[in-house]
């Protein structure tokens, strides 16, 4: 399968990455990291493709999916995994910073699956229902559903984008394109690193399983949801969150 990650140079979305290659998968990545940083070439070495993309500007999504049309071959699966997090109390939060997290949580997997979707429905072979499927899978958040104070606009653009996904869902479900979210918990990357010592230890204790979720316990989610063992799931939003909500 021929599958597009976004925000894949580093963390979870790094994690899928690495979980597609390794089951045969060629990958492409957009993140706006630097194609010279020691996370792209990296990426580079385990055989990843890389276009620098901004998420979040129209055109820099269209740049990238030329890329896509130059290779000749059919977009079997989007994951929108870019995201940014601009945590402050709603009294305190700065305009700039509101659009921003939606900007590219939002706006950004929007635009992503509208131009996947367009290369999609096109590509699939076989009519209606009977086409081989192709997988979006959104990644969203536990805050989506739970709320999370200090994180209104974080918490509102990751809900936003578990409508986007079931309204996808519904729109493409007669071409075969399955659309879901999945949802983690705290899972230990740079963005969860950046809290303190005491919301950190909060958090820990409201997990009922006793330990922060790994980069890879949400990458074997997008695994399934994309293995072909898992086609008559979608407008769904799976939880890996250790039981916390
Ligand atoms: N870490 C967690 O506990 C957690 C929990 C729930 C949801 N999530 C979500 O999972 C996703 C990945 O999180 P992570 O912890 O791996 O984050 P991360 O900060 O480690 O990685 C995010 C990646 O997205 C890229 N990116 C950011 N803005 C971009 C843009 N405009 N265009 C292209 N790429 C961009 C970054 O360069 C980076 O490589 C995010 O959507 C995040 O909201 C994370």
């Amino acid at each position: 399968m021929y599958c597009m990650v976004t925000g894949g140079a580093q963390g979870i979305g790094r994690a899928i990455t690495s979980l597609f290659l390794q089951r045969g998968d060629r990958v492409v990545v957009l993140d706006c990291l630097d194609a010279a940083t020691q996370q792209v070439s990296s990426l580079l070495q385990e055989g990843a493709e890389y276009v620098m993309c901004d998420i979040s500007s129209a055109a820099s999504v269209q740049q990238a999916f030329f890329y896509v049309d130059q290779q000749k071959i059919r977009l079997d699966v989007l994951v929108n995994n870019a995201g940014i997090s601009r945590d402050a109390l709603a009294v305190r939060m700065r305009e700039a910073d509101w659009d921003a997290v939606f900007n590219v949580n939002l706006k950004g997997a929007f635009l992503c699956s509208q131009q996947a979707l367009k290369r999609m429905m096109v590509a699939n072979d076989g009519a209606g229902h009977q086409r081989k499927p192709a997988y979006i899978v959104n990644m969203s958040s536990v805050v989506a559903l739970t709320g999370n104070a200090g994180q209104a606009a974080y918490a509102a653009s990751k809900a936003g984008l578990i409508a986007l996904t079931k309204s996808l869902a519904h729109e493409y479900a007669n071409r075969n394109i399955l659309v879901n979210a999945v949802a983690p918990g705290f899972i230990e990357t740079a963005m969860t690193q950046r809290l303190s010592d005491d919301v950190q230890k909060n958090i820990f204790e409201r997990i009922p399983l006793k330990r922060f979720g790994t980069v890879e316990d949400v990458a074997q989610m997008v695994g399934f949801l994309t293995s072909g063992r898992a086609d008559y799931v979608t407008a769904q939003v799976l939880s890996v969150n250790g039981g916390m909500y």
